[in-house]
């Protein structure tokens, strides 16, 4: 996939070292020594207190004790979302329930949601590290954050919330929808940072325009984007249209929630990893063979400090690879999540991703970033057809060809062909938080 920013990433200004955490500051030996220590006592705590763990640790023939420097983590055996359900729902809690300040869950598209659990001492640790993630991207004590990503069971909304209080910035909670307030509500307030999905902020963005208004002239200067894929494409985009630094926030609700992983705004490249929580390692999807850094395969994790629910080697079924700290030297960095498994579409042999096609739209003049891909069946094939928004100043005669240029773009870059439709601006879905993108409508054989 082509990253194709190079020199015209704009870059923002790295937070007073000064104000950085201990942990922030370590080098890499320091850390290691730091991990390994909570490692063995985060292995002795779920194997002692979660049945799932302890069968599963016995059937590998592991014992915490068998772990005596990071490499041994390797032989333990990782941890699955069907792991998760089949205890649904508090059956992966290693605390008494009573000790559970706090629960989440994850939709899912179908079935039982997944259920996580926090102790107080939980609760501490994400405010903490969501607070590190916001100043690395920009954010500073005092500042007004307006935080538009979704409250409730979604751990996006309060995650993001107790984390801009504890770095000390004015939260505006105002979770998503009612788009026209939204634009209100930053008019009025004049925040300084915003947090949302970024297909949600195309959404607002697009609302500014409606009302006449100009987005470059609100008063954000940051956007905190993440909870799905975007890609650099779209970060000029936003970046443009907003007139601000946009940076991206990874984590997911097994693992803790947001602010597991945050790019820092003085560099922008790639997530640094809050390792001194979180240890991550890269596997191979299909073997499990855990990867040397810097080569792409699933991101694994396992929670080092986290009481109510230690989740070990959890499958994120997120593609990346690890690459070593800039920023922040000590801590390992994973490069932006293109894809998941999950997303991933094989169309005649080839591999797609939706952020493949994000990339060639984004760059195709006269279209808007918003698209809906839909799978159907073409004899016996998978067919696969793009619908993509015009921009409202695109003239009628250019569709044909921005059509075709999409067609022949993702042709050339990824190698299949695909059916691309040109539609009026704003006949598509909009994005309220999380975008599903893909419709399958395949004939089951
Ligand atoms: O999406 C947590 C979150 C909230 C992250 C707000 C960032 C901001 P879940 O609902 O459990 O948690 O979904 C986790 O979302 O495994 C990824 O597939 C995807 N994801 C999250 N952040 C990013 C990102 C939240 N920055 C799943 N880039 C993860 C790409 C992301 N994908």
């Amino acid at each position: 996939m082509t990253t194709a920013t190079g020199d015209l990433r704009r870059l923002g200004e790295a937070p007073d070292p000064a104000t950085l955490d201990p942990a922030e500051r370590m080098g890499v030996d320091e850390l290691r020594s730091v991990q390994l220590e909570r490692l063995r006592e985060s292995l002795r705590h779920a194997y002692a207190n979660v049945p799932h763990y302890r069968r599963a640790f016995d059937e590998a023939g592991v014992h915490p004790d068998d772990c005596r420097e990071l490499a041994d983590l390797a032989r333990f055996p990782t941890t699955s979302k069907a792991d998760l359900r089949e205890n649904y729902p508090f059956g992966m809690f290693a605390v008494p329930r009573e000790q559970v300040r706090r629960v989440h869950a994850s939709s899912g598209t179908t079935g039982r949601p997944t259920v996580v659990g926090y102790t107080g001492r939980d609760l501490e640790t994400w405010g903490a590290v969501m607070a590190r993630s916001i100043r690395a991207a920009g954010g500073r004590p005092g500042d007004v954050l307006h935080n538009a990503y979704g409250y409730g069971l979604f751990t996006g909304g309060l995650g993001a919330h107790y984390g801009a209080e504890a770095l000390g910035c004015t939260v505006v909670p105002v979770s998503g929808g009612m788009t026209p307030r939204q634009v209100q509500l930053i008019t009025d307030f004049a925040p300084r940072v915003i947090m949302v999905t970024p297909s949600y902020m195309l959404t607002v963005i697009d609302e500014f325009e409606k009302q006449g208004l100009d987005p470059r002239a609100s008063s954000l200067e940051i956007g905190i984007f993440g909870a799905e894929p975007w890609t650099e494409q779209m970060r000029r985009e936003m970046e443009e249209r907003l007139d601000i630094q946009a940076v991206d926030i990874y984590g997911l609700s097994e693992v803790m929630g947001p602010g597991v992983a945050q790019e820092c705004v003085e560099t922008k490249d790639g997530l640094h990893v809050w390792e001194d929580h979180f240890y991550p390692e890269v596997i191979d999807p299909i073997t499990g063979e855990v990867l040397p850094e810097g080569e792409v395969g699933e991101l694994v994790f396992t929670s080092l400090t986290k009481e109510a629910m230690p989740v070990v080697r959890y499958r994120t079924r997120d593609l990346t690879r690890l690459l070593p700290g800039t920023a922040r030297p000590g801590m390992r960095r994973m490069e932006k999540v293109t894809g998941r498994t999950d997303d991933m579409i094989i169309l005649r042999g080839v591999n797609l991703f939706p952020t493949q096609i994000e990339e060639v739209v984004l760059r195709t003049p006269g279209l808007a970033p918003h698209f809906a891909m839909e799978l159907t069946t073409r004899g016996r094939m998978d067919h696969l057809v793009v619908r993509v928004e015009a921009r409202p100043d695109c003239p009628p005669e250019r569709r044909e060809q921005a059509a075709a240029e999409v067609t022949t773009g993702v042709k050339d870059t990824v190698g299949t062909s695909i059916e691309v439709l040109v539609v009026d601006p704003e006949t598509l879905p909009r994005s309220m938080g999380k975008l599903q993108r893909m419709t399958d409508r395949r004939e089951r054989a």
